[in-house]
């Protein structure tokens, strides 16, 4: 995209009409050439309407991720400030990864159309179809001790039930510890990080997330599990506008995190968790616990009492976890 596009778009994206004459005194070019710019952007599939003596409007753009589109509605300093779109990856994670390596910058993102090896928790695959969803991994280097890394992906969490939120009041989106965000008790988004640390200091972290947005149905397996936004909505999402919020609402959390405000964080995290006080089990390895969550610890674990009355302490790592029916 050149810059005539990108001035065009930041002219017309609010949507109102602006005149021929003022936007070709905006970008300092003819109305000739404003006309057949116009003209190469609805071939690229953005809808623009043209009107006698009101001049142009941008109706729809197309649902792709361009990042120039995602800047314009970016309020942050330094998040989602680079990004990085492929048409397909093996996963973005391991992009991300690559990149870390060498030396992009905080805030860095790696979106993919599509994952062909998208990763799961606990070695397990993440269905990744093309255009349907939001596939995408955050490059930080935070200064925090290796020990606070889990905040990395409870503020990952936090962001995307304020983003969902914000999308519609009505989602009502909750967080299934460690870190599913569901919707109507179905899986809407799943978190990845990676760490890669030394000596007592985190040199980068990636933080993977997949957002089912757009998606009319999942295969058999998932089917019962899984849910999109479209589904819950029963509208189709702009992935642009979601991305923003996204982006915007985590540099507020990865400040509160660097400004080591982790009591603050948390108590915000529980309140958005469907875990507290239920009967649940957990499987770590071989071992089977059962018990009733009585609390999250100060560094994001969960904590149940058995039926003997011990106390457990659990983080997310290395274990899954079933909800009982009461
Ligand atoms: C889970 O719930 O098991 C975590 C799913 C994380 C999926 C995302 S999609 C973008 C990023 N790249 C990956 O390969 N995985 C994460």
């Amino acid at each position: 995209m050149n810059e005539i596009d990108l001035k065009l778009l930041e002219l017309l994206h609010n949507g109102d009409f602006v005149s021929g004459e003022k936007i070709s005194e905006e970008i300092g070019v003819s109305r000739t050439t404003i006309w057949k710019h116009i003209n190469k952007l609805k071939q690229q599939g953005y809808q623009i309407e043209s009107a006698t003596n009101k001049g142009y409007r941008l109706v729809k753009i197309p649902d792709r991720i361009v990042p120039e589109e995602v800047y314009l509605g970016l309020k942050t300093d330094y998040i989602g400030r680079e990004i990085k779109v492929f048409s397909s990856l093996g996963s973005t994670n391991e992009r991300a990864k690559e990149l870390a390596r060498k030396d992009f910058p905080t805030g860095t993102v790696v979106i993919a159309e599509e994952q062909t090896a998208g990763k799961g928790r606990l070695g397990r695959s993440w269905f990744s179809p093309p255009g349907t969803g939001l596939w995408f991994s955050l490059i930080v280097r935070p200064d925090i001790p290796p020990n606070k890394a889990p905040f990395l992906t409870i503020i990952a969490s936090l962001t995307l039930v304020k983003a969902l939120s914000e999308l519609n009041p009505e989602l009502k989106p909750l967080i299934k510890w460690p870190n599913d965000i569901l919707i109507d008790d179905r899986k809407v988004c799943g978190i990845l990080s990676e760490l890669n640390a030394d000596l007592g200091m985190i040199n980068f972290a990636v933080i993977g997330i997949g957002i089912n947005v757009n998606q009319d149905y999942f295969p058999e397996e998932l089917s019962a599990k899984a849910t999109s936004l479209k589904i819950a909505l029963n509208t189709r999402i702009d992935r642009t506008g979601l991305l923003q919020g996204i982006l915007n609402f985590f540099e507020g959390y990865y400040q509160k995190l660097l400004e080591g405000r982790f009591k603050e964080i948390l108590k915000e995290w529980k309140g958005y968790l469907n875990i507290l006080g239920e009967s649940v089990t957990i499987y770590s390895g071989s071992e089977t616990y059962q018990g009733r969550v009585i609390d999250i610890s100060s560094l994001g674990e969960l904590v149940i009492k058995d039926n003997s009355g011990k106390v457990w302490s659990f983080w997310a790592g290395d274990v899954t976890l079933r909800k009982e029916e009461n």
